[in-house]
């Protein structure tokens, strides 16, 4: 049977150190800032924001929380976007997606100054990351790093199957883990939609990190045994007797009998995910402020 993997108590210890770096922050004259912007016409991403917000707040970190209607003209996002960017308290600032249809989000991504992309969207930021030296790691897979750093798992040399391309995770977190650096030097394969005969990739893989947005994709029978399986996905499911539950990317009962080691979900990544906004909100404005923050970077 595997390990559960306790993403809630590595991120709390997480957040145990930033907030000594905010603390730094403080001392220097300077709290950190984050401004989230929400026009999303998804209920969901108002949960996440106001969790974002939340966050914040029980560091010690200040936060602006900017709502605007879904039928805003594109342009009122973007003079808010530009009054944050010019604003010198703000840190970090992020625009929570999804954003109406007629708004293109690759254009609210880079309108926002690559200096306070604590999401890490930015062309900027993502090619820094590609080029092998990151200003901003994208928070979720930066998360999943630390959480094999924190649970002993050695990437370096392992084979490493992520299974979903995508630009907020699949992609950046195959960018990490072939990195030439700790938490990196992975052989990595990226696995998709049009992946022939997933069950084969993931057979061979020492590290499994799903994150394909599909239900239960990954069973136990994919799964070499001892794996280390990260679960990316929250998928809502309806049940048997009409209500419904919240389920990951991996089929959790069977995989847990292969696995070595196992994310739950929730309680996995997903915890993480929110510490690392923070860690690049402190990040941001110690590069802005000239504030040596020290921040904890287990895998480099
Ligand atoms: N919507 C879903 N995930 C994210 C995220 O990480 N950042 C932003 N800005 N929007 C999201």
């Amino acid at each position: 049977m595997a390990d559960i993997i306790d993403g809630n108590s590595i991120a709390a210890a997480l957040r145990t150190d930033l907030a000594g770096s905010v603390d730094r922050l403080v001392d220097a004259d300077h709290r950190p800032t984050l401004a989230t912007v929400l026009m999303s016409p998804d209920p969901a991403s108002e949960t996440y924001v106001s969790m974002k917000q939340d966050d914040c707040e029980e560091l010690g970190i200040d936060s602006r929380d900017v709502r605007l209607d879904t039928d805003a003209a594109a342009a009122t996002l973007f003079e808010t976007i530009d009054d944050l960017n010019r604003d010198g308290d703000v840190d970090g600032l992020l625009v929570q997606s999804p954003v109406p249809d007629h708004v293109d989000y690759r254009e609210v991504v880079e309108r926002i100054d690559p200096m306070k992309d604590v999401d890490a969207f930015h062309p900027e930021n993502v090619g820094r990351l590609v080029a092998g030296y990151p200003r901003y790691k994208p928070c979720t897979p930066h998360g999943i790093q630390q959480l094999l750093a924190a649970t002993g798992v050695d990437t370096a040399g392992a084979d490493a199957v992520v299974v979903g391309r995508s630009r907020i995770v699949g992609k950046p977190m195959a960018n990490l883990l072939i990195q030439r650096a700790p938490g990196g030097n992975a052989t990595t394969t990226v696995c998709h939609s049009h992946t022939d005969d997933l069950g084969a990739k993931t057979r061979q893989a020492d590290i499994v990190v799903a994150a394909a947005g599909v239900p239960e994709l990954v069973d136990g029978s994919m799964l070499k045994p001892g794996a280390v399986v990260v679960d990316v996905g929250i998928n809502r499911v309806e049940t048997d007797d009409g209500g419904s539950e919240l389920v990951g990317d991996v089929a959790f009962e069977s995989a847990r009998e292969q696995a070595g080691a196992i994310t739950p979900v929730p309680g996995g990544v997903g915890p993480m995910t929110r510490a690392m906004l923070l860690y690049n909100t402190v990040k941001a404005a110690g590069l802005q402020h000239d504030v040596a923050v020290d921040l904890p970077d287990l895998a480099g």
